[in-house]
């Protein structure tokens, strides 16, 4: 069997994209080929030289407001890795269009909310401010518009009384790891059939 080639993008710790590294063994029909960040300091890229794979750096702070320059260079080791599925992994970068159609239908998110609520940032803060009772993270496919797209999986956690955003984001980071492997395997075998879990 010839697996997928999987490339992940972070910004920070990575935790996301460990998951889905030790994820990626035995009968998964998937496996990583690339780590890229835009952050030469992100702690994930350790994490992942250190599990043997591929890793690459763009910094976006050299082209200032011109993502499409950051792009182009950001899209070149993804290419050269044969990436079959990019998974935004903490990815803390806007992609414009013409990116994102380059890699339409084969690319994935991983957001801290239950999508549609709470686009963007601060999104623990923000279900805490809003009395939710319940919050979590969502698993989506990328598509033009910021923290769209069809939805490929959601998890749950209960809002306790005395959450912080900081208890509440350390929950949710919990279900981020069981989910996003989930929608992988599903989604690297050609099913994109939701995975809800809690
Ligand atoms: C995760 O909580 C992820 O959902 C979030 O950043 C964190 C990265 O943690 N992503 C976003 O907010 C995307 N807008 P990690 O680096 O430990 O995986």
């Amino acid at each position: 069997m010839s697996h997928k080639r999987v490339a992940i993008l972070i910004s920070g710790g990575g935790s996301n994209m460990v998951s889905l590294v030790e994820s990626m063994t035995g009968d998964h029909p998937a496996r990583p080929c690339l780590v890229l960040s835009n952050i030469a300091s992100a702690g994930g890229l350790t994490k992942a030289a250190a599990a043997g794979i591929p890793t690459a750096v763009v910094d976006h702070k050299p082209f200032g407001k011109d993502r499409a320059a950051f792009e182009a260079e950001l899209v070149k080791p993804i290419l050269d890795a044969g990436a079959d599925i990019v998974c935004l992994a903490g990815f803390m970068r806007v992609l414009t269009d013409g990116f994102v159609s380059q890699f339409q239908g084969r690319m994935l998110n991983i957001h801290p909310s239950l999508l549609p609520k709470y686009t963007g940032l601060n999104t623990h803060a923000r279900a805490l401010e809003a009395g939710d009772r319940q919050h979590g993270c969502t698993v989506h496919e990328v598509t033009a518009v910021l923290d769209d797209g069809p939805i490929l999986g959601q998890a749950r956690v209960d809002v306790a009384a005395n959450d912080t955003p900081e208890t509440l984001a350390a929950k949710v980071l919990v279900e981020e790891h069981k989910l996003y492997p989930a929608v992988l395997r599903r989604y690297a075998a050609g099913d994109r059939t939701p995975v809800i879990l809690g």
